[in-house]
């Protein structure tokens, strides 16, 4: 199987052994607090479940400025984007021992103990300097840079013990899953070649066949569906519907045994072509050989071009960083001409007109007024689902 990056085995920073964990919960009790914001906590459960292998922890500032301009840290690890611990609070000290409390569960367990090594502050320019280097712009209006901007400019630095994974594990039982264990997965299967989808959307006709394409041009064993799971922008569809729709069509479509549905916990950036690069970093820590970038990956709004997600590969990525590739798709859907679902640049000879194309927004107005999308853009199966989250709505 490919090796994870940047060490010869994966080395997650969950505690797995239950004696140590319950020491440490216990510890945790009496130390200091700090009360993470959502994006230190996504990064943490990311962290934990060996996503983010090699790194011990969080960045310091010079690695954060070092890995946004040049995507290595300062010792020459390829890695695309900061992972911190920014924070608004105050009364942290460099050289303590801290618990890391979690935002996003009710009465804010202790997610992670931390050994904080350094506490520096981020000046306004170089927040900004980050924010440009990762997402491409500095507009406050893209939820990245909103999200980021407000996260606080106080950066803790050091290694960290994670305790668990935060609600993803008891809300996503069936779909949430550690990198060592997709890990372990793929080995049981006997897979060698695996492919994995990002996704943060319900799968469509276009997606579909997107899968299906790349395991037939890559010979692969077997497709990774992965997707997202952690925070969205308002009007992404939950975590829960997606994972119900993408479990349906891959049970009614799919070969048995050709698709493993699992999840993770991170919040979704929104930074096209950086977070690219980093979905192919875990995924290649989970031991997937194949990524699949297609149109806008990752994307929001118009801030990227459709296909900088997969040109940053060639321009911020230099030889011999990765060893996942990536299967760069082009924009596909379904042609009425040929009566399948096609990547544009195999169709050459058809107009705009030859394809089944629905904006996001037609999609959801469709949907919400109980009226299922053409079977050749969304199986029914999966329609089905969305109109009754859609109607649920106010
Ligand atoms: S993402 O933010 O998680 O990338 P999404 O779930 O919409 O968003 O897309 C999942 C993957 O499918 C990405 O690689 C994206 O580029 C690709 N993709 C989505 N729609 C299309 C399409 N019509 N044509 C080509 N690729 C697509």
């Amino acid at each position: 199987m490919i090796k994870p990056h940047g060490s010869a085995e994966l080395h997650p920073l969950y505690v797995a052994d239950p004696a140590q964990r319950e020491a440490l919960t216990a510890e945790a009790e009496r130390l200091p607090s700090l009360l993470l914001n959502s994006a230190a906590a996504a990064n943490a459960v990311m962290l934990g479940a060996g996503y983010f292998n090699p790194l011990p922890g969080y960045m310091n500032l010079a690695d954060s400025l070092s890995v946004a301009d040049k995507l290595q840290t300062v010792d020459g690890l390829f890695w695309p984007v900061p992972i911190v611990n920014l924070t608004t609070a105050t009364d942290i000290a460099a050289g303590s021992r801290i618990a890391l409390r979690d935002p996003n569960v009710e009465g804010h367990p202790v997610l992670a103990i931390m050994d904080v090594e350094a506490v520096e502050t981020v000046s306004d320019e170089q927040i900004d300097f980050i924010a440009e280097k990762v997402f491409r712009t500095l507009d406050p209006q893209h939820p990245g840079v909103a999200t980021f901007k407000s996260l606080g400019q106080t950066l803790l630095s050091g290694p960290i013990e994670v305790l668990n994974f935060s609600y993803f594990q008891a809300e996503f039982p069936e779909t949430f899953r550690t990198a060592y264990e997709i890990r372990e997965e793929i080995a049981s299967r006997g897979w060698n070649k695996v492919v994995a989808f990002q996704t943060r959307n319900p799968m469509h006709r276009a997606h579909e066949e997107l899968c299906r394409m790349a395991m037939e041009d890559l010979g692969a064993d077997g497709i990774l569906i992965h997707m997202l799971l952690g925070k969205l922008k308002p009007g992404d569809i939950p975590a829960d519907v997606r994972d119900a729709a993408i479990r349906k069509m891959v049970e009614v479509y799919f070969p048995a045994n050709t698709v493993m549905v699992t999840g993770y916990g991170f919040d979704m950036l929104y930074a096209g072509p950086r977070e690219a690069v980093l979905h192919a970093v875990f995924r290649q820590n989970c031991g997937c050989s194949h990524l699949i970038v297609g149109r806008d990956h990752a994307g929001v709004g118009d801030y990227y071009g459709g296909f900088d997600a997969q040109t940053v590969f060639d321009e911020e990525v230099p030889a011999g960083s990765l060893e996942l590739e990536i299967y760069r798709a082009d924009h596909t859907a379904y042609s009425k001409k040929l009566d399948r679902v096609v990547m544009m640049r195999d169709a050459p000879d058809h107009r705009p007109e030859d394809f089944v194309l629905l904006s996001g927004t037609k999609v959801r107005e469709m949907l919400g007024n109980g009226i299922a999308p053409p079977p050749e853009f969304s199986r029914p199966e999966v329609a089905h689902i969305l109109m009754e989250y859609y109607q649920r709505q106010p």
